[in-house]
């Protein structure tokens, strides 16, 4: 059994890795053509966008007050949650990501990453013009309001009275527990700690890496991942008092391993906090 010192060094090393973090070149990694290819369904991101599409179109996700875990310097992950709930709480360990999403928030240019083809996606599989992304825009810009400072490896990762003591009424988290915990362990322990930001009976939508072991957050930064597969994911969160409701599975074509990070698939889980 690791000790108490052997989980803090373990931590303590990732936390090493995220200094030298590039939101720019994670993004251009990540976030563009071919992984990004919004004129092909088997293409990573507009993936991700369908299943959190669907996912909070079906009629059992509502509440006021849904926090994303470890947004990075990400957006697309709540572009459908914004029309469901009147308040996002968006959240990640460093200022340098926090700052890249302010500068995106507050549309003051600057931004490392367009959004546009994104929102113009979301917007048609809402079954609205593409032309109608600048509306979406201005209501994900409209319930956001706050971006925070988090730590997953803390038993309390936000700072105290944050959130209304129930909890917010749904998580999201994409890419963050597995990228950011030295084995599987913390992982399950990450899993424990956000989970006390969840109300019962709120939704957590977690989206995440299969079978990689290392990821580059930027040109020679190589930081280690969780290699999770799919029932370790389905264990954890019924470890965690979840309900699984859904599992979606995405297996990375040939040309999307673009030697970024040696991902081969990507998970979509959406449960219920017991
Ligand atoms: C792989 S990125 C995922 C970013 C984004 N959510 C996405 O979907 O692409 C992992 C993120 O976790 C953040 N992170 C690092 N250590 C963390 C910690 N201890 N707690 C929470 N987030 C952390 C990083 O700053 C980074 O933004």
């Amino acid at each position: 059994m690791m000790d108490e010192r052997g989980k803090e060094s373990g931590v303590a090393a990732m936390a090493a890795c995220y200094q030298k973090f590039d939101p720019a070149a994670y993004l251009q990694y990540n976030y563009t053509p071919p992984r990004a290819d919004f004129s092909r369904k088997d293409s990573i991101v507009p993936w991700k966008l369908a299943c959190l599409h669907r996912a909070f179109t079906e009629g059992d996700v509502r509440g006021e007050l849904l926090v994303d875990i470890g947004s990075g310097p990400t957006l697309y992950q709540v572009m459908s949650g914004c029309e469901v709930f009147n308040r996002i709480i968006l959240t990640d360990f460093l200022e340098v990501n926090r700052q890249e999403l302010r500068r995106w928030l507050q549309d003051e240019g600057g931004c490392s990453l367009d959004w546009t083809p994104y929102l113009e996606h979301v917007c048609k599989l809402e079954g609205r013009r593409p032309s109608a992304w600048p509306e979406k825009a201005a209501k994900l810009r409209q319930v956001t309001s706050d971006i925070l400072p988090i730590d997953v490896h803390c038993s309390q990762p936000l700072a105290p009275d944050i959130l209304p003591s129930a909890g917010a009424d749904c998580l999201v988290s994409s890419f963050c527990l597995e990228s950011v915990s030295p084995d599987l362990p913390a992982f399950n322990r990450a899993l424990g700690h956000i989970r006390k930001l969840l109300r019962p009976g709120g939704h957590l939508m977690l989206i995440g890496a299969l079978g990689e072991s290392y990821y580059f957050g930027g040109p020679g930064v190589r930081i280690p991942v969780v290699p999770l597969n799919e029932a370790q994911v389905c264990t954890s969160l019924k470890e965690s008092d979840y309900t699984l409701i859904r599992l979606e599975v995405y297996t990375l074509p040939q040309d999307m391993r673009v030697g970024v990070d040696d991902v081969t698939g990507v998970f979509f889980a959406k449960a219920k906090r017991d």
